[in-house]
């Protein structure tokens, strides 16, 4: 298990053991992150797990390609940090690593 911390819009923070091998939805979700929805499962269909990933971690966590590229249109507010959370798999590289919670999901 790894330690992420999720941040919510009004700062509040939400620690949750995300299963390496998973997603980091899904570690949302089981932990019912509020904000994170992902209405269709994880199928990068919906875009309702969108979150933001701080820069200091792009060296350990790829930046989104093809598909994920493009429904991130639909996200609320994408910027050069937004990843689909659905698309993420968790490594053990990720120990510590905070994510925020866009605003309107939440
Ligand atoms: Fe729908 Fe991630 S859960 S795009």
């Amino acid at each position: 298990m790894v330690n992420i911390t999720f941040v919510q819009p009004d700062g509040s923070l939400v620690n949750v053991d995300a299963k390496v091998g998973g997603t980091l939805m899904e570690a949302a979700v089981n932990n019912m992150v509020k904000g994170i929805d992902a209405d269709c499962g994880g199928a990068c269909a919906c875009a309702t797990c969108h979150v933001y990933i701080a820069d200091e971690w792009k060296t350990k966590i790829q930046a989104p390609e093809g598909m994920e590229s493009d429904m991130l249109e639909y996200a609320h507010e994408p910027d050069e940090s937004s990843r689909l959370s659905c698309q993420v798999r968790v490594t053990p590289e990720m120990e510590g690593l905070v994510i925020r919670v866009p605003s309107q999901q939440s």
